[in-house]
């Protein structure tokens, strides 16, 4: 193992110079115009997996190609099999006026890499592949077989992924799937994160009048959509976050007087936390803290709303139609189609007879909730401990990565998700960027997880 690490302590600017390369790639799901940059990176990471030994394809889907690459098998003697998962698609960059140098540059300022994808996630999952890449070339024998899975929809909800394990389920049995796509709570505290939220996404519209009309004119007698939409939505939630949709609650798992006490023991300040994402007062649901309002209760958001005239100076109409992009994100026990029939139910109820409403429902994942303290998870605990020299925390995270829903009912595992984004490193917002010393612990965590998990196996 000492070798191992040692590769990795001597190659580490190489590897800052690869992840800056796998950066550059403008590898944005959402825009159609970037297909050939999704392709281009996942052409880039099959030639760096190959270059290291490993055994490497491109699987095609209807959308972008998975990487698939194998360590090499032995024959005879049966080891465990893990899969590592990341992505390497990102999210789009804009708006691009507020990034300090352009998101697609990689550029270094101390110990940080700046640019979209840095950290979610082609950091995360290249830091993998790196303390794998120091096995292979110091002749240290791995204790498993891996397989790593890089996808390029995650961003859009990894909507051909599903498929793509149901044929690949021979080559892709295993004993466990591996992911570091979520975060810690603090610089120097590493986490296990046992339980994500699921979500669904939908987009509403109200429709008006058959075109924009004069609002001096009509104004008045015909119902106004964006008016209209507006007062809708706001029935949806209380002054306080709480949803108000009925049946909502219902099968929300309560947390557990542990899982509290733990949560509560996470670091915490209400004036930081106001700060950094420069809010004037905290908000959220009553009688819940903020580590539990985010990750452990489920929420209703809209991302985006758009109707009328939005150019410069003002124009005087009551527009044709109002459109808002909702997600709700759920916690444990949660059924994505049942929350989506309820929230649906409910707009048709509040919808008024004034305006035509459609809705169209976009992608969706299930909630995640997993043992905390299973023999694979306590060894997972144990190579963060080694790799970061601190004791773990055990974390619940309010972001969603569905396919863990997938690998269990498909592949029938559990997912160990050891993260390594900060806080403040800025994922979907501008300036995203990597902590280069998060960079190296990973891969040290990396290299040590292997034998903690086939020890784990063994026992
Ligand atoms: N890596 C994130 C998910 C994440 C981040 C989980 C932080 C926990 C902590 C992932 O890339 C992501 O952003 N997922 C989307 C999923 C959606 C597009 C279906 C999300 O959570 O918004
Ligand atoms: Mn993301």
């Amino acid at each position: 193992m000492s070798a191992v690490l040692d590769y990795l302590k001597n190659n580490q600017q190489r590897f800052v110079n690869d992840l800056c390369e796998y950066v550059r790639f403008p590898s944005v799901s959402a825009q159609p115009n970037h297909k050939k940059d999704l392709q281009a990176a996942a052409e880039w990471l099959q030639e760096r997996c190959r270059s290291i030994g490993l055994d490497t394809r491109l699987a095609p889907t209807p959308g972008n190609p998975v990487v698939v690459a194998r360590t090499p098998r032995k024959t005879g003697n049966s080891r465990p099999h893990f899969v590592v998962y990341g992505h390497y698609d990102v999210q789009p960059p804009e708006p691009f006026d507020l990034w300090k140098t352009p998101p697609f540059e990689a550029r270094i300022e101390g110990n940080k890499l700046f640019g979209r994808g840095a950290c979610d996630n082609k950091g995360q999952h290249l830091a993998h592949i790196n303390a794998v890449e120091a096995y292979l070339k110091t002749g240290t024998e791995l204790p498993c077989d891996l397989t790593f899975v890089i996808e390029g929809e995650e961003e859009v909800g990894s909507g051909n992924l599903a498929a793509f394990l149901k044929n690949s389920r021979e080559e892709l049995r295993c004993d466990g799937v591996v992911i570091s796509d979520t975060g810690m709570p603090a610089a120097g505290l590493p986490a296990l994160t046992y339980a994500l939220r699921g979500i669904i996404a939908l987009e509403v519209k109200l429709i008006g009048p058959s075109r924009d009309l004069h609002s001096g004119i009509f104004g008045g007698s015909v119902e106004n959509p964006a008016m209209a939409l507006c007062q809708l939505l706001a029935k949806l939630r209380d002054d306080r976050g709480r949803i108000l949709i009925p049946g909502l609650y219902d099968d929300v798992l309560p947390l557990t007087k542990y899982e509290r006490q733990q949560l509560a023991r996470l670091p915490f300040s209400e004036r930081d936390y106001r700060r950094f994402m420069g809010v004037p007062e905290l908000f959220g649901e009553r009688g819940f803290t903020s580590w539990e309002q985010r990750t452990a209760r489920p929420t209703l958001e809209i991302n985006g709303l758009t109707s009328g005239y939005q150019g410069a100076g003002s124009k005087t109409i009551v527009p044709s139609w109002a459109s808002a992009k909702l997600t709700l994100r759920l916690v444990a026990n949660q059924k994505p189609a049942k929350v989506l029939s309820l929230v649906k139910r409910r707009l048709k109820q509040l919808c008024p007879p004034t305006v035509r409403m459609q809705i169209v429902g976009g992608h969706g994942g299930a909630p995640y909730l997993v043992s905390p303290t299973s023999p694979y998870a306590q060894a997972a605990l144990r190579a963060l401990h080694a790799a970061f020299e601190v004791e773990p925390v055990l974390l619940r995270e309010g972001g969603s990565i569905p396919i863990l829903d997938d690998f269990k009912r498909i592949l029938r595992v559990d997912t160990l998700l050891v993260g390594l984004a900060l806080p403040d490193d800025n994922a979907h917002s501008p300036n995203e960027k990597f902590d280069l010393g998060n960079y190296a612990a990973g891969m040290r965590m990396g290299a040590l997880l292997w034998p903690e998990l086939a020890a784990a196996y063994r026992a």
